[in-house]
């Protein structure tokens, strides 16, 4: 039996295997609200059972939080273990959704079939390609290739509140040789990558208070400090006006990319402008001096993500609101520090605040970036396995989101992780109508066949 037989396999199960992610995304797991608990319950007894089908020893693991599902398998050879999580973003704004958002169905579309549906791309359709790899595999060869761990978690999207302490509790179950995750995207939709560097994440939300209560802006306008004036002021001293952050101390430990970095990623020939059109933009808007990847994998960031204060529905209404407040987070590279920004941050803030206002802080995570080491020669092993099968060279490349565990892997655990995924730029995922390619779903099984085999074998 060969790898050959196994893909033959892969592609003869494709509409069973579509149909088993379509039931996947009928439930509705959105971890980050408290009333679809038994929903992120459901997806994992869900896994659970499907595991259990591939002969994995698999069992629901409870958490303060949502579940993980963990399974192993024994076998010979390397011990790989795959992570995926099985939560989803919300939806709203519902009103943008073509149709409901866990009512999942195949389309046909001018770039091709694609999964439509809450979780296609982020991440279910992504876990399920490494699943189904492993039924094709089993049913032809009888057996899984190697000793496995399964590691699919449900508070991924909502800062993985459970995750650190769940893999320090289990570090000797769960340490393997290689941490195969796939939750990323291609490089430009059609160049099969693996990432080598993420970034990391701090999430901050302030709120500003003034006036004990809202108040009329005829009677009190004028006399009254407005929070929404203070917050905007805050906000807009965030960046400096060549777009570098303004945080004292921001920077320390933002390294320049190495040059040998820079010249593989300008031999990627980005398109920007092609980038930007497909959002309905042409002028980068980073740090002045460096170029769009640089923008996207390599420098920090400081976005605000919403702003509330005041009459915000339909119509008018004037009045001065007694608070405002920002969610705003940071993306981080290098070495820098999430606690020491963060309290960098509030001291900033804090500082700028004229006389009867107060804030407020609440955390939303922090995590630093984490970059991995490619000389282990399994990389390149992947990277061939890659280009194998998508008929184009695969690359390595950056990427500007956050996957906190890949970082807790490496330091929590010493296990080096290995970032494959499918998704592509049009995929919106945390958006209305998030898709899955089709092809991405059937070549992204194929693809984890003949990287499980290329690993196996070196
Ligand atoms: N799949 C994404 C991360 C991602 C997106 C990596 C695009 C590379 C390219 C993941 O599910 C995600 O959205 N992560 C969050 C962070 C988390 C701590 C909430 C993110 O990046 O905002
Ligand atoms: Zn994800």
């Amino acid at each position: 039996m060969s790898l050959d037989d196994v893909l033959a396999r892969i592609d003869a199960e494709l509409p069973a295997a579509t149909d088993r992610l379509l039931e996947l995304l009928r439930i509705p797991s959105i971890s980050t609200d408290p009333a679809y608990k038994p929903d992120c319950e459901k997806a994992a007894d869900w896994l659970v059972a499907d595991l259990e089908a591939l002969g994995v020893d698999a069992k629901k693991r409870t958490t303060p939080g949502h579940p993980m599902v963990v399974g192993h398998v024994a076998g010979d050879g390397p011990h790989l273990l795959f992570y995926g999580h099985y939560d989803v973003q919300p939806v709203d704004p519902l009103d943008l959704w073509e149709r409901g958002p866990f009512d999942p169905q195949i389309e046909d579309t001018a770039n091709g079939q694609v999964i439509r549906g809450r979780g296609s791309a982020d991440d279910k359709g992504q876990l399920m390609t490494f699943i189904e790899a492993c039924r094709a595999w089993k049913a032809v060869h009888g057996s899984l290739p190697c000793r496995l761990t399964f590691f699919l978690e449900g508070e991924e999207e909502s800062g993985s509140p459970s995750l650190v302490p769940f893999m320090q509790e289990n570090a000797d179950e769960l340490k393997s040789d290689m941490a195969l995750i796939c939750d990323t995207t291609m490089f430009e939709n059609q160049t099969p990558a693996i990432v080598t560097m993420l970034r990391g994440l701090l999430g901050e939300e302030i709120t500003i208070t003034g006036p004990s209560k809202d108040l009329h802006s005829g009677y009190y306008g004028g006399i009254a400090m407005n929070p929404i004036r203070v917050l905007s002021r805050v906000i807009a001293a965030l960046h400096d006006d060549d777009g570098r952050i303004t945080v004292p101390g921001f920077y320390d430990g933002v390294p320049d990319i190495p040059e040998e970095m820079a010249a593989q990623w300008q031999a990627l020939g980005f398109d920007s402008d092609r980038f930007l059109a497909d959002v309905g933009l042409s002028q980068p808007a980073g740090e002045a001096g460096r170029t769009p990847l640089e923008m996207v994998w390599a420098r920090p960031t400081c976005e605000v993500n919403g702003i509330t204060g005041g009459y915000t529905g339909e119509g008018f209404k004037t009045v001065l609101p007694s608070k405002a407040s920002a969610k705003i987070s940071f993306r981080l590279v290098g070495d820098q520090d999430p606690h020491a920004i963060r309290k960098s941050f509030r001291k900033m803030v804090a500082d700028m605040l004229p006389p009867d206002c107060e804030v407020s802080f609440a955390e939303h995570g922090a995590s630093r970036a984490s970059s991995v080491d490619i000389s282990d020669p399994k990389f390149e092993a992947t990277l061939k396995a890659l280009s194998v099968e998508w008929g184009v060279d695969a690359a390595y490349i950056g990427g500007g989101g956050s996957i906190p565990i890949a970082g807790h892997f490496q330091n929590i655990l010493g296990t080096t992780p290995l970032l494959v995924g499918f998704g592509r730029d049009d995929d919106a995922i945390h958006s209305p109508n998030e898709k899955y390619d089709m092809e991405s779903f059937h070549k992204g099984i194929r693809s984890w066949a003949r990287i499980v085999d290329a690993l196996t074998r070196s």
